[in-house]
């Protein structure tokens, strides 16, 4: 069973614009009664904390998708801040260690009772050489299995960015309450642009995903009001 999550927050669609006025003009035909919104690094360094403002003033939840990764003192006051904004998930990478997340965690837990901290396992770009190269000569799962006990069972931490793939594990191994979210969605038959592990709503809800991540399907759909309709639709039938 997941976590009981709100329409709202089962969908959240990737603004991957590379400007305020694009994300906000493409925000402006959302509901947000039916999607939260991610900001990643490109939008963010480009409109910065304002733009969050403008999205909350729209009523959408946000998404800061940073994925901090420093000395914890740097992380704990980067968490800090994003929780401030009043954002409801932000993140940082699990391999900045047990003592890293800890701090960030207490910074969001002591800031704002409505943020929810996240981790980043392996990313879904790296593979086993990947991971040989900087020293880890554990399989990229067991890693993710590693990484993800340590951010939620031992740090505390609200959940986790994974792959889809990896959810069903990961459910089984942290219980019902983590959060686990999930890009990498597909339906069947569109591209799959460059993600190489895709998977259809339904099957990632069915493995244990919480919520799932949406970029390019609908942000660069022929007609955006109707692929948006399809994922609501679809995740409103994926129990
Ligand atoms: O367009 P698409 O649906 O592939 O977008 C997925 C979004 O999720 C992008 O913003 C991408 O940066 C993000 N993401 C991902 N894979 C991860 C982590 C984040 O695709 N492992």
């Amino acid at each position: 069973m997941n976590p009981a999550l709100e329409p709202a927050t089962r969908l959240i669609v990737a603004l991957d614009f590379p400007d305020a006025d694009a994300a906000l003009r493409f925000a402006g035909q959302l509901d947000p009664r039916q999607c939260a919104l991610k900001v990643g690094f490109e939008l963010f360094v480009v409109a910065g904390p304002d733009l969050l403002q403008r999205l909350h003033d729209l009523g959408f939840r946000v998404f800061l998708d940073l994925k901090f990764h420093d000395i914890p003192n740097t992380v704990a006051a980067a968490c800090r801040a994003a929780a401030r904004k009043g954002v409801w998930l932000i993140n940082v990478h699990a391999s900045g260690g047990l003592e890293m997340m800890r701090v960030a965690h207490e910074a969001v837990r002591e800031t704002n009772d409505t943020t929810a901290l996240l981790a980043v396992t392996v990313l879904t770009s790296s593979d086993s050489e990947t991971l040989r190269e900087t020293g880890v000569s554990r399989s990229p799962a067991d890693q993710v299995s590693l990484l993800g006990e340590l951010a939620v069972k031992q740090a505390g931490l609200e959940g986790l960015v994974c792959s889809a793939q990896e959810a069903s594990a990961l459910r089984r191994e942290l219980g019902d309450e983590a959060l686990l979210v999930t890009p990498g969605i597909r339906l069947e038959g569109a591209g799959d642009d460059d993600q190489k592990r895709v998977m259809t709503p339904e099957r990632a809800i069915a493995a244990g995903a919480s919520a799932i991540v949406v970029g390019r399907p609908i942000t660069r759909a022929a007609d955006p009001a109707a692929a948006m309709e399809t994922f609501v639709s679809r995740l409103g039938s994926a129990g």
